[in-house]
């Protein structure tokens, strides 16, 4: 009587394990990432911080917030200075998407070159949002808690040489970008919740990779009711 094996794999730093002996190989559900995070050479960087997060909100809305790239210049600060607006290109994956932008010359790393010098902004589905710059990995992990809960799980790695120096204010404007997608995020489970509200549309490149998500977000449901696992069974008979 052995234990249950489990499947792990890993992209750079990050552990994944998986119960389910008939999922697909891990590369072919994290798309580029790998690639991504070994050409940054991520292997190498060590711990800089972890941070968690408790919202009053649905685990979908953050996601999708997390993939939306039109409410940037709106809602934050150090992020709309850091980033070149306009730069944005997406790339949709079977099992997730990603947004390469150019980072604003005045904050391009010493020695970088400038071509190099973007921001990958990413998810994979369905809840692991990874950003990866030429200095450092962040990672949210966005756990459903409740229908209006969710747990943010954040993790970040830093490049030792040029990453490491500017770990706290790399955290303090992580917190600061973190803490204004939480306001928003909120105010849109509120907003949801409010009667007579007509459903919006998503704009064709910005929010892209919201509609990507919604889609693959649809198909797993549709798949699960159609064939529930043990595990799955309350999700059929609550619908
Ligand atoms: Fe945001």
């Amino acid at each position: 009587m052995g234990l249950i094996p489990i499947r792990v794999e890993t992209v750079g730093p990050l552990v994944f394990a998986c119960l389910d002996p008939d999922a697909p190989p891990l590369a072919t559900w994290t798309g580029a990432l790998g690639e991504h995070v070994a050409a940054a050479g991520v292997e190498a960087w060590p711990l800089a911080w972890e941070l968690t997060y408790e919202v009053e909100a649905n685990w979908k809305l953050f996601v999708e917030n997390a993939n939306d790239g039109y409410h940037i210049p709106v809602v934050h600060d150090v992020l709309t200075d850091l980033l070149q607006a306009g730069t944005g290109v997406t790339t949709l994956e079977p099992h997730g998407a990603y947004t390469w932008a150019g980072i604003n010359p005045a904050y391009v790393p010493p020695g970088e070159d400038p071509a190099n010098a973007r921001i990958r902004f990413g998810c994979i589905f369905p809840n692991l949002i990874p950003v990866l710059t030429p200095v450092d990995l962040t990672y949210i992990r966005v756990d459903p808690v409740a229908p209006g809960k969710l747990r943010l799980f954040v993790r970040s790695y830093d490049e030792p040489v040029r990453g490491a120096p500017l770990r706290d204010l790399r955290k303090q404007a992580f917190e600061r970008t973190t803490d204004q997608d939480i306001a928003v995020v909120k105010k849109v489970h509120r907003g949801l919740h409010a009667a007579g509200l007509p459903a919006g549309v998503h704009a064709a490149q910005l929010e892209a990779r919201i509609g990507h998500f919604e889609q693959r977000w649809v198909t797993a449901m549709a798949a699960a009711l159609a064939s529930p696992r043990p595990g799955q069974a309350a999700l059929a008979v609550v619908r």
